[in-house]
């Protein structure tokens, strides 16, 4: 069952949206050369709880982190560590928050210092895709339109979607029905209706679609060693026109 959220929850997923948002761009300043991806989750901590918000993936199914930090061939869920970032990585930043009991969740990819042509135009097509995606959360699409312009998109650069992750309703839960899938035919699934909340997450990998779990039970990667971006934004499904994009800051 997908749960329609009020306008008064809306307003809360906005805030909590909003939080995210100006935690990544925070993040986004901190991220260079020498940083370690623990330093960029003590910066995303603080951030989160001085705006009066919650960390929502600390403790979610025992995830330790409050940031997900996934660098180069890093598809999702990559844990904050010792490591040290390094000029032409590229690192995705994954952060959710919670305000009032709900939930708003994002992410991007940049580039640590200057990155190759190459590398950013995997960053590039990545975002153009959620934005096609985006575009198509409107009254009177179906579920699988956002499915689709995502796949599309990326397959035209000669990339590949990852099918084993997908995006997600969200509200008093980080995930909640329906799933979002970044690949798949146009028309099919749910009417899509006002008052709905979906995070839009394609992730996409330069190489094949193959992904596999590290022993750490969580980090995600490609299976052919190549690199991978993510970007993510919750967004809410209006009445009329485009939806509106809570987690924008
Ligand atoms: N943004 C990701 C998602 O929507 C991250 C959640 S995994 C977590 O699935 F464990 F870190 F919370
Ligand atoms: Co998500």
């Amino acid at each position: 069952m997908i749960i329609l959220k009020t306008l008064e929850e809306i307003a809360l997923m906005a805030q909590a949206s909003r939080v995210v948002a100006e935690t990544l761009l925070v993040l986004q300043q901190a991220v260079r050369p020498g940083i370690t991806t623990d330093e960029l989750d003590r910066i995303a901590e603080t951030e989160i709880v001085s705006r009066g918000a919650r960390p929502a993936f600390k403790g979610y199914r025992s995830y330790p982190k409050t940031l997900c930090a996934s660098v180069n061939d890093q598809v999702v869920h990559g844990i904050p560590s010792k490591r040290v970032l390094k000029e032409g990585d590229i690192i995705g930043l994954d952060l959710g928050a919670i305000v009032g009991g709900f939930y708003g969740d994002s992410a991007v990819t940049v580039s640590v210092g200057q990155a190759p042509e190459r590398n950013a135009r995997l960053v590039r097509v990545t975002k153009e895709a959620m934005y096609l995606g985006i575009a198509q959360a409107v009254v009177g699409r179906r579920l699988s339109d956002i499915s689709h312009a995502v796949q599309r998109h990326v397959e035209a650069a000669g990339y590949s979607v990852v099918t084993e992750f997908v995006g997600h309703g969200i509200g008093r839960q980080l995930h909640e029905e329906p799933q979002v899938p970044n690949y798949g035919k146009p028309g099919q699934g749910p009417r899509l209706q006002a008052g709905m909340v979906l995070a839009i997450e394609p992730m996409v990998n330069m190489g094949g679609a193959a992904v596999k779990i590290l022993e750490d039970r969580w980090t995600a990667v490609t299976v052919d060693g190549s690199l991978s971006a993510h970007f993510e934004h919750t967004i809410a499904i209006e009445p009329s026109g485009p939806p509106r994009i809570l987690s924008q800051p």
